[in-house]
């Protein structure tokens, strides 16, 4: 079994469509370990996207992120990673395939509706981010 990271974006809370992706997450075969709806505050969006730091999106993404409430996810799969990735699509609905979540919901390649872990590491690290073991 492997863990992955959902979170839903502030723009999919935004258009009430998080019951949606919600089933389409249940409908691939996915457990869910644990559920949260909060508002990340600035320090917890930087930390949570470090590794994106150096990159010119960086701010943009941290103030889009703190913009409204967020739904966090832990879910559990054999193969999460991976399948989690190819229910989303790509980061840019323009080139996300027909029928993911993104292709669906996301209105651009920043307010792209959710995020998901990229590795099994960071899948544990994640979950970890914003679950204790006791809450899972
Ligand atoms: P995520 O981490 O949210 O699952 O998305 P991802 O792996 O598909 O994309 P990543 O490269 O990790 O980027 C993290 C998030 O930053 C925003 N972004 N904006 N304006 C831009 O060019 C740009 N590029 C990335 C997106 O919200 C992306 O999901
Ligand atoms: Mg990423």
């Amino acid at each position: 079994m492997e863990r992955t990271l959902c979170i839903i974006k502030p723009d999919a809370v935004k258009k009430k469509v998080q019951g949606k992706i919600i089933q389409m997450i249940l409908d691939s075969g996915f457990n869910m370990l644990g559920m949260k709806m909060l508002q990340l505050s600035t320090k917890q969006a930087q930390k949570f996207y470090e590794i994106h730091k150096e990159r010119p999106f960086y701010n943009d993404l941290v103030e889009f992120m703190t913009s409204g409430p967020v739904i966090t996810i832990a879910l559990e799969k054999a193969n999460a990673v991976k399948d989690y990735r190819e229910l989303i699509g790509a980061t840019d609905p323009a080139e996300a395939k027909a029928g993911t979540v993104r292709k669906l919901f996301a209105s651009s390649k920043q307010e792209n509706a959710v995020h998901g872990s990229d590795s099994a590491e960071n899948g544990i690290k994640e979950v970890a981010f914003f679950f204790s073991e006791s809450e899972l």
